[in-house]
């Protein structure tokens, strides 16, 4: 299985910061963000990586993590093409690069889960798409799922809901079948100019194609300054553990 990490966008709830920087190159503990999702894709047993990025920045993203030999690992690069397009925009660049089930990141969410087992129950299903929730307790700041844990399935969600339907929201953890490329096509831009991944899942839901997980342990969207202080606490109480 093949990984694919989004690392585009604007990082606007980290201005100024993301005003010359790259949100996922920023340091979190002694590494740039999107060195953590790639080592939980290389825990995972993935090591074929695509990351995806603005034109500007796709030059530092080279510069700092290379090849991807140095973390065991062969990276790939792209370019979304317009900046800001939307997650499902910047997901139908990996067009050419996968052939088979893969897996999703966004490059903020950083996490301790590992998601083998995640991964192989994906491969054994018939489902065409999967996500991977975590109970919060602002799910407002998230695409938030509609569901009935007893029957095990999800009626829809709701992006950024004032009034949420649940404190489950949908992790930036994704895994897709190639079939997602033609739903893409097919999907109009919101309002807000954005092809939505919000738009994308609930497709799949419609459908009964697409199943979920729930997330135990710690999980995190670092794309603010209060919760980028966080992962980098995080971060470094792991690596103070583990001296
Ligand atoms: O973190 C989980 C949340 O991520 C989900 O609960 C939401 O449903 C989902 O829409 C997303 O919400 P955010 O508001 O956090 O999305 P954001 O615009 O910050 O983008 C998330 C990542 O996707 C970020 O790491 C960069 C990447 N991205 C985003 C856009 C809009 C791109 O690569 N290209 C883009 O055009």
């Amino acid at each position: 299985m093949k990984g694919v990490i989004l690392a585009g966008g604007k990082g606007t709830r980290l201005d100024p910061l993301t005003r010359v920087i790259n949100k996922h190159l920023l340091p979190i503990g002694p590494y740039p963000m999107i060195y953590w999702p790639i080592r939980r894709l290389k825990q995972a047993g993935i090591s074929q990586i695509l990351i995806i990025t603005n034109r500007e920045d796709i030059e530092s993203f080279k510069k700092v993590l290379g090849s991807g030999e140095q973390w065991g690992v062969n990276l790939f690069y792209q370019i979304q093409n317009q900046k800001g397009g939307g997650i499902a925009d910047a997901l139908a660049c990996a067009k050419d690069f996968v052939d088979d089930k893969f897996v999703v990141l966004l490059g903020d969410n950083l996490f301790d889960e590992n998601l083998r087992p995640m991964i192989e129950e994906f491969y054994k299903e018939d489902y065409k798409a999967k996500i991977l929730l975590k109970e919060v307790r602002d799910p407002e700041r998230y695409g938030v799922v509609s569901f009935d844990k007893n029957t095990h399935s999800i009626h829809s969600i709701v992006e950024k809901p004032k009034n949420p339907p649940s404190k489950y929201c949908v992790t930036g953890i994704y895994l897709y079948d190639v079939d997602v490329f033609n739903v893409i096509q097919e999907l109009e831009p919101s309002p807000r100019g954005e092809k939505e991944i919000t738009d994308l899942n609930n497709y799949y839901i419609k459908r009964n194609e697409l199943s979920y997980d729930v997330l135990k342990e710690w999980w995190l969207d670092a794309g603010t300054h209060e919760s980028l202080y966080k992962a980098n606490q995080h971060y470094y109480e792991e690596i103070h553990d583990t001296r």
